[in-house]
């Protein structure tokens, strides 16, 4: 029984794991540090998945917004990766998902938004894009992540290089029955264009949550078995200054007494 409302769990040089009692506590967390990062620097550059896990952090930003006085005018937003062949119109698109959650409630300046436009003739022209965009911007000062069930960050699946940037990725079949649930209907996924784990590494700040029993098992893989690139979520283990917010439910195939090995 978790008597704390954040028990640290790990604390390593590069890495600290934190347990949340649940849903709306790990949210809550997640959102108050992006909160203070952003009154540190106004104009930082914040890349975020999308998807169920950072949806209430996203909502949170927002409802603090006025209350905490934030101002989100200067920040620039990258969207981590999108479905190829889906239009940002689509609800259940990565895009739709950012500006209904964030972009829109605060507009955000069209500007400062950087998102793969996953219906260009030219998908490597779009990697190209976004990998320029990132170097003109200096790097992102936080990366925002979940971790799917076979252990993916963005669309980077098991057995992808770390050492890549952007790039269109082709999607395992767990992702692709994963990833209905964000679409009304039944649809078609069959690539994915998304940042690389060489971003998540020069990252300055990594932050990756998991929330729910369902991800107690690759979470549990991903922080306790050798790294490698067979576990894509291992990577943060690797990354100089990350940040693992877990509910209790996304942490409780790990043991307090064996954290993680490396
Ligand atoms: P979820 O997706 O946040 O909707 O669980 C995570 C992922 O598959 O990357």
């Amino acid at each position: 029984m978790l008597s704390l409302k954040a028990l640290i769990f790990s604390k390593k040089d590069n890495m600290t794991v934190e347990v949340l009692k649940d849903y709306h506590s790990l949210s809550e967390r997640a959102a108050g540090l992006l909160i203070e990062q952003i009154k540190k620097k106004k104009d930082s550059v914040l890349c975020f998945a999308s998807g169920d896990t950072p949806r209430l952090t996203l909502q949170m930003m927002v409802e603090k917004a006025k209350a905490e006085a934030v101002n989100y005018s200067e920040i620039q937003f990258i969207g981590l990766d999108e479905w190829v062949g889906i239009s940002p119109e689509t609800s259940g698109s990565c895009s739709s998902f950012f500006y209904e959650t964030f972009l829109s409630p605060l507009q955000v300046p069209k500007e400062n938004i950087h998102l793969f436009d996953a219906m260009a003739a030219d998908l490597q022209g779009e990697c190209f894009k976004m990998d320029r965009i990132i170097g003109e911007l200096g790097g992102i000062d936080v990366m925002v992540v979940g971790i799917g069930v076979n252990g993916h960050i963005g669309f980077n699946e098991p057995n992808t290089p770390w050492n890549l940037q952007s790039h269109v990725a082709q999607l395992h079949e767990i992702t692709r029955t994963v990833g209905q649930k964000y679409f009304e209907g039944s649809t078609d996924l069959t690539e994915g264009i998304t940042l690389g784990f060489q971003h998540l590494l020069d990252a300055r700040n990594l932050l990756l949550m998991a929330s729910g029993t369902g991800k107690s098992g690759i979470v549990k893989a991903a922080l306790t078995e050798p790294c490698s690139e067979k576990i894509p979520a291992s990577v943060v283990r690797r990354h100089v200054q990350s940040l693992i917010l877990l509910d209790a439910h996304a942490a409780s195939s790990l043991s307090p007494q064996a954290p993680a090995v490396e």
